[in-house]
């Protein structure tokens, strides 16, 4: 039957779209009345303990790339940056959630308290007493709240929250187990000094609240003398014995590979620096938005197998690692500058090369070569992407006295007069012109040479 036009007026769409607006507001204020469910976690009750997940998760992330300097074996350095990097996908998977339920969200990283937790956990002892006290008391905590977690579910209606649960749940499985190949046989030499830490981290943790309260309690006096601690962000970074540490800048070093398609792999090898660098400005840069932490962990954790890579394709020419150059690293403050000369000199420039390397790989037999030059390309894409957004901010932070028109045009002249040979090239004769630029402070190779 057809209603009448005379008795019912449809609302033109833009009007129903404003009343399903004020409708919607009102369901989601109501939603986040105060109410308890002895039964099943409400919408509002899982919303606080996401939100609680994720931001202790931002801080044990940044926490973890902030010792990376203080860490001298390679594969370590490496280990951290990815376990950084699962740290920040558990933040995604959470978010992922807590999109879909209601009510406005606090900003990721506004914890207190964890902020608190982490500057606590970061000094320790010794490396092994650092991951003891993230992994194997924060982490376990963090497991075994989620178990709990899980049972407070409603099977049917929060089975999205279930999901997203058992897919950390996973994730911290490994990261409990992968944490046992670097602390086990100091548990077991000095049982005494790792239980000392367990406990401490233990109370440190619920004096803090937990997961359960936001009331701080008295925190228990620390175990240890102060001036015996290390602190996160140590410098210079540090690095394992048997490598080739080089005054003059690494990439004009003499080295083995100089001229070859295979420099393009120890370029790769070199990359450490990238991770012990922005390690020291993910963790020193308070209050930039999680989108910035999340951006560049990514890139340091890429970083970390762009080593790796390395490593695995020289080692299969015989190219021994110990011979081929590296520098010492230090904080490289303002990171402003640091990043528009990684941007606009290094990685920026870097495209052309790699892809001429990779099809030459390809051609002279050398296809895995070829492949991880592939996905680096793919990678570094993206790193310059994250520079170009976050540089703007980070040089407002660091109320940087010249523009950043200035400081990239000066990082372009100062690599230009570190480039052997090609000193006499000025600026003014590539500015504005960045392939220009690129190619003048390009490394000679010949794509013919392995
Ligand atoms: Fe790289
Ligand atoms: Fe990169």
């Amino acid at each position: 039957m057809k209603a009448s036009s005379s008795s019912y007026q449809l609302l033109p769409p833009d009007e129903i779209h404003k009343e399903w607006k004020l409708i919607r507001e009102n369901y989601e204020s109501a939603l986040m009345r105060e109410y308890t469910s002895d039964e099943y976690l409400r919408p509002k009750q899982n919303i606080n303990f996401l939100s609680d997940y994720r931001d202790l998760q931002l801080e044990l992330a940044r926490l973890l790339v902030g010792w990376i300097p203080n860490i001298p074996w390679l594969k370590l350095k490496m280990d951290l940056g990815r376990q950084a990097y699962l740290m920040i996908q558990i933040i995604e998977i959470f978010e992922l959630r807590l999109r879909e339920l209601p009510g406005s969200k606090k900003q990721i990283g506004a914890n207190e308290r964890f902020k608190s937790l982490q500057k606590i956990l970061a000094k320790a002892l010794n490396i092994e007493d650092f991951l003891i006290g993230v992994f194997k008391v924060v982490q376990i905590n963090f497991f075994q709240r989620l178990e709990d977690h899980l049972k407070e579910c409603d099977p049917i209606a929060d089975l999205p929250t279930i999901d997203r649960i058992e897919t950390v749940l996973s994730i911290l499985k490994k990261q409990i187990e992968w944490v046992d190949i670097w602390v086990s046989s100091y548990t077991v030499q000095n049982p005494e000094g790792a239980s000392l830490r367990k406990d401490y981290i233990q109370n440190v943790f619920e004096s803090l609240g937990g997961f359960h309260s936001n009331q701080v309690k008295q925190l228990p006096l620390s175990p240890y003398q102060d001036n015996k601690l290390q602190d996160a962000g140590i410098e210079p970074a540090q690095l394992e014995q048997g490598f080739s540490i080089v005054e003059e800048f690494k990439f004009i070093a003499p080295r083995i590979t100089h001229g070859k398609l295979s420099d393009l792999l120890y370029q790769n090898f070199a990359e450490m620096f990238v991770p012990d660098s922005l390690g020291y400005m993910v963790f020193d840069m308070d209050g930039m938005p999680y989108e910035f932490y999340r951006d560049f962990i990514k890139q340091l954790w890429d970083e970390c197998r762009h080593i790796a890579m390395g490593m695995r394709e020289l080692e299969k020419l015989g190219i021994p690692l110990n011979t081929l150059p590296l520098n010492e690293v230090k904080r490289e403050k303002p990171y402003t500058w640091y990043l528009a000369r990684l941007c606009y000199t290094g990685e920026g420039c870097s495209f052309p090369r790699k892809l001429s390397a990779a099809d030459a790989f390809f051609r002279l037999g050398f296809p895995s070569a070829a492949t991880i030059t592939e996905y680096d390309i793919a990678d570094e894409s993206h790193h310059v992407k994250y520079i170009e957004r976050w540089l703007p901010l980070l040089h407002q932070k660091e109320e940087c006295k010249e523009s950043l028109a200035e400081i990239i045009e000066e990082v372009q002249r100062q690599s230009l007069s570190w480039v052997k040979n090609k000193s006499k090239l000025d600026v003014k004769n590539v500015k504005g012109k960045f392939g220009a630029f690129c190619k003048a402070i390009d490394f000679d190779i010949d794509f013919t040479a392995v």
